[in-house]
């Protein structure tokens, strides 16, 4: 049987890939240099823009489907999208509240207190990832037919405008693997291998 529909496996590794990066960023990076948090910064509201489209593209085009055939589920995915719009609502307000302090002892201070603020997000959206890829999926699977899956996944595709969806390949690329990205692109033929 070919492999069916999976509506979370390349953007999340793209999402989880950001977001590790960051942490990893945010753990490292010296907060007595304000050009150097600002650099972060930036990279934040980039991600925090990216999060909300890849939810309300969810939400508009997935959450129907999981809905109808997983109420459930569909209850505690519902709440988790609207924490996490508050979370990074939280997270923005404490960027800029670290970019306002001028003193670079505090500013170090509240770094570390936005790490740990960050890294608490990232546990729970990672949760939440799970939860998509673990059990909406697999129950989607269950109850869903290819023609069924393939309809919200074409609805969810024409939402994309091109420029959308070039931003998404961006990401998409270095956080999957081969046979993932001999899936998304026709190679040309005669290639060794
Ligand atoms: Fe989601």
């Amino acid at each position: 049987m070919s492999k069916r529909i999976n509506y979370f496996q390349t953007i999340h590794k793209a999402i989880r890939r950001l977001l590790f990066l960051l942490s990893i960023d945010l753990g490292a990076v010296d907060m007595s240099d304000l050009d150097e948090v600002k650099v972060l910064y930036e990279r934040f509201e980039h991600l925090k823009a990216y999060l909300e489209s890849h939810a309300h593209h969810e939400e508009n085009h997935i959450h129907a489907l999981i809905k109808a055939k997983l109420p459930e589920l569909y209850a505690v995915t519902e709440r988790e999208h609207q924490e996490q719009e508050g979370e990074l609502d939280k997270l923005a307000k404490s960027f800029k509240d670290l970019l306002a302090i001028n003193n670079s002892e505090q500013r170090i201070a509240a770094g570390y207190t936005l790490y740990l603020q960050f890294n608490q997000f990232v546990s729970s959206y990672c949760t939440h990832l799970w939860a998509e890829e673990g059990q909406i999926m697999p129950g989607l699977w269950q109850t869903c037919t290819d023609e069924e899956l393939l309809k919200h996944f074409l609805s969810l595709m024409a939402s994309f405008t091109q420029e959308e969806y070039f931003d998404s390949l961006d990401k998409f690329w270095p956080a999957i693997n081969k046979q993932e990205k001999t899936a998304m692109v026709a190679l040309p033929s005669g290639l060794k291998t």
